[in-house]
């Protein structure tokens, strides 16, 4: 299935086959199933065996279920809708003993490109974000509900950007004598904030923002962080869990702060003699990877497996 079909690109696919290295009958728990690229891959590697795949997204579930049963007809495949911060939980009610886990962070292209979830700016739609539908706030909620310095750091904070405070105020501004409810009109504000800044800018004015506000609504670096000690508690378990005894778990971040979080987590199990690193250096895309697909160009993607005690 070409990208246009699935609506998304995996990013990193190869290497994440290669350091995953899926082998015929074991177990993979996709904790981000997406589109389901990367999980047909790797179910179509281990058929026949099992796949449990997660996502907030109810659609893209769906889609990749599909997607991954076709691909591993052999196969169990079991999809649930869930949050991966709760994967030692979804894992363990499921009795799966997965010998792979990937997580691949963040929204899918299929995603971004529908106005009406409003996680971008190209097209005008509501300001929502969430990548649960149901989930309770949108990104409007937070601009109509932070205050001033709240907005700042967090445009701050999660989307790097130097001008958060000069952006936080033209919301506050406005918002007093009308609502900020559309991604365009976001967008329009915060380029009025940076000015004739805006000119030296290579990205959009508003990328850092929206990027900002996405994190915060989804809840997502904090999504991570129980995520990656579920993973920890796992491995520090002797024996098997819901990680096998020779489990393999890669993680693609496109963040720094997710791949800080990453780094330093399995650093720590390395240092416990728990893991190994699968490659020493954070895996990134090839040029040609880059030129193919630009969503590629911040991934960096680090795995590590379990040392047998
Ligand atoms: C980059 S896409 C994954 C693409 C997938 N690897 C593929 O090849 O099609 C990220 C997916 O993770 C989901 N997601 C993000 N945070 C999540 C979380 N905390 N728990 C479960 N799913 C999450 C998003 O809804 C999105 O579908």
């Amino acid at each position: 299935m070409n990208p246009s079909e699935s609506g998304h690109e995996p990013v990193l696919l190869a290497e994440v086959l290669a350091s995953l290295s899926p082998q015929r009958g074991q177990s993979f728990i996709d904790a981000t199933a997406g589109r389901g690229g990367h999980a047909s891959a790797i179910a179509a590697a281990l058929n026949p065996g099992r796949v449990l795949l997660l996502d907030r997204d109810a659609a893209n579930l769906q889609f990749a279920l599909a997607r991954v049963r076709a691909a591993a007809p052999e196969s169990r495949v079991d999809a649930i809708h869930g949050d991966f911060r709760s994967i030692s939980e979804i894992a363990q009610k499921q009795g799966i003993s997965a010998d792979l886990v990937l997580a691949d962070l963040g929204v899918s292209s299929n995603q971004l490109d529908q106005a009406q979830r409003g996680f971008g700016f190209r097209h005008d739609g509501p300001l929502d974000m969430r990548l649960d539908q149901s989930a309770v706030y949108t990104a409007a909620d937070l601009i109509r509900e932070l205050c001033e310095s709240d907005i700042a750091d967090l445009i701050y904070n999660f989307g790097e950007d130097p001008f958060a405070r000069l952006i936080a105020r033209k919301v506050a501004q406005t918002r007093t004598h009308e609502p900020i409810l559309t991604t365009a009109h976001l967008a329009r504000l915060v380029r009025e904030a940076y000015g004739s800044r805006a000119r030296a800018s290579r990205l959009h004015p508003a990328t850092r923002t929206f990027m900002a506000l996405r994190i915060a609504v989804n809840d997502e670096l904090r999504a991570l962080e129980e995520f990656l000690k579920s993973v920890a508690a796992a491995f520090r378990t002797t024996g098997a869990g819901w990680l096998s005894r020779s489990a393999r778990v890669a993680v693609i971040s496109f963040h720094s702060l997710e791949d800080r979080q990453v780094k330093r987590s399995f650093a720590t199990l390395v240092d416990e003699g728990l893991v190994a690193r699968v490659a020493r250096k954070p895996q990134v895309a090839s040029d040609s990877e880059v030129a193919r697909n630009s969503r590629s160009r911040s991934a960096k993607l680090r795995s590590v497996s379990r040392i047998d005690r």
